[in-house]
């Protein structure tokens, strides 16, 4: 691998021969084909519906749900249903946009409506509940105390998912991912996260279980139907736990054995959390050593840093997570650059103004307050404010303006100051 120099959005000066090399081949995980390289990561608290369907719009192949507790699936918590409810923002209608979603629509967002494929990531770390929990969301079916539902309607009280797609069962997802990376201390001291690192064995257990349960649920929906997708499971890793320390390959090979459809590397460990470089040769020495395809994951800001990636490590999909942070568009750019097989080419993709960022940001706002309610949107938006709006002039005292406000209309007002 050459030199992981460059960073954050740097100028790219590969020459075109290379990249030309590169496989046409897109990314294609178990039976499941995407439509091209680039995934949009699982952010906790923040690849809600509505990113996830902005990101989708702007090319994301693959999207994923924050992490989910297979635990809280086990015990039919409804905060948890919640978070994996995949279905359009909108009326129950069929209208994908509510009428306040609807009310504004950028020209750089034509489609915005529908953020399928959707990869569901569970973390846990006790194989049975990991098996059922699997089995669970392969059937599209909810459980409670581990038992699956018929219908949920006996487990629901008024007002609770009584209606729309939330309220019979989960939508089946494209894939399941286990999280072998969530570093937070709440999780690592639970041994799930990336203390699944610690331990092969376990880290085994609990995957092939999760293959297990899909494999269950296959056979069962095979007997009804007689055509039934084998739902494939992936597994996202870091490179390691302690500083200093790789055993990505260890991990990805015990990973395979137990079945498991691909395998993202964030290269960093976890001591680390998300702070200095990751490191790309993990990622490349990961794809020498298994079958499965590797997805590379960590620092990709730009186009040109998502195509290096590829071309570096030799990995056959890009997930991006705080690049896409107040900027969607980076499936836009990266998408342009791999077919041309050219990060110097722009000639697909040109950047959007500050005023499309500000129309992007406020549909971005009416797609939370369609889905979540304007109470919840506007407490959510204020970070995703100061992603949008960062490098503006004037952005810093809407920012801290947004920060003292409790409605989307003034909201609305002081981020429209922005506009040039
Ligand atoms: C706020 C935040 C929340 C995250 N939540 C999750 C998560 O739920 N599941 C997961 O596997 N990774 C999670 N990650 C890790 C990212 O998916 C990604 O691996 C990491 O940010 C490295 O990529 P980057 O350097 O391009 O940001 C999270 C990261 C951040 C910053």
């Amino acid at each position: 691998m050459r030199e992981n120099s460059k960073r954050k959005g740097s100028p790219n000066n590969n020459t075109e021969g290379e990249y030309k090399a590169m496989s046409d081949k897109t990314l294609k995980i178990g039976a499941l084909q995407l439509n091209n390289p680039f995934l949009l990561a699982p952010l906790a608290g923040i690849t809600d519906k509505a990113m996830r369907s902005l990101c989708a719009s702007a090319g994301a192949s693959l999207t994923y749900t924050e992490m989910i507790s297979a635990k809280g699936l086990w015990y039919g918590d409804k905060n948890t249903r919640r978070l994996l409810d995949i279905s359009p923002i909108g009326d129950e209608a069929g209208d994908p946009f509510s009428s306040s979603a609807k009310d504004f629509a950028p020209a750089r967002c034509s489609a915005g409506r529908s953020d399928f494929p959707v990869a569901f990531q569970l973390f846990g770390s006790e194989p049975e509940i990991m098996e059922r929990a699997a089995m669970s969301l392969a059937l599209g079916k909810w459980m409670k105390r581990g038992e699956f539902l018929e219908d949920v309607a006996e487990d629901a009280p008024a007002g609770e998912y009584t209606s729309g797609p939330a309220a019979n069962g989960p939508t089946i997802p494209a894939l399941l991912d286990l999280n072998a990376g969530c570093p937070v201390p709440k999780i690592v001291r639970n041994g799930e996260g990336s203390a699944l690192l610690k331990d092969p064995d376990k880290l085994y257990d609990v995957a092939s279980a999760m293959v297990r349960g899909v494999r269950a649920a296959h056979e069962e929906l095979a007997a009804q139907r007689s055509e039934s997708l084998l739902l494939p499971v992936t597994a996202k890793i870091r490179m390691g736990f302690e500083r200093g320390e790789n055993n990505a390959v260890e991990c990805a090979k015990v990973l395979e054995a137990a079945g498991i459809s691909a395998i993202t590397v964030h290269g960093r460990t976890r001591e680390q959390y998300y702070d200095g470089r990751a490191d790309w040769q993990a990622i490349a020495d990961v794809k020498r050593a298994v079958r499965i395809p590797v997805i590379g994951n960590g620092d990709i800001y730009s186009g040109s840093d998502a195509l290096r990636m590829m071309y570096e490590t030799g990995c056959d999909g890009v997930m991006i997570a705080r690049g896409a942070l107040g900027n969607p568009w980076i499936f836009e750019e990266a998408i342009a650059m791999w077919e041309a097989r050219n990060a110097d080419v722009q000639a697909d993709y040109v950047p959007p103004t500050q005023n499309q960022r500000i129309e992007m940001l406020l549909h971005h706002l009416n797609l939370v307050i369609a889905d979540k309610g304007e109470k919840i949107a506007v407490k959510e938006m204020r970070k995703h404010i100061a992603w949008y709006t960062k490098g503006m002039r004037g952005a810093t005292a809407v920012r801290r303006a947004v920060n003292n406000i409790d409605e989307a209309e003034p909201m609305k007002r002081e981020i429209r100051r922005l506009v040039r």
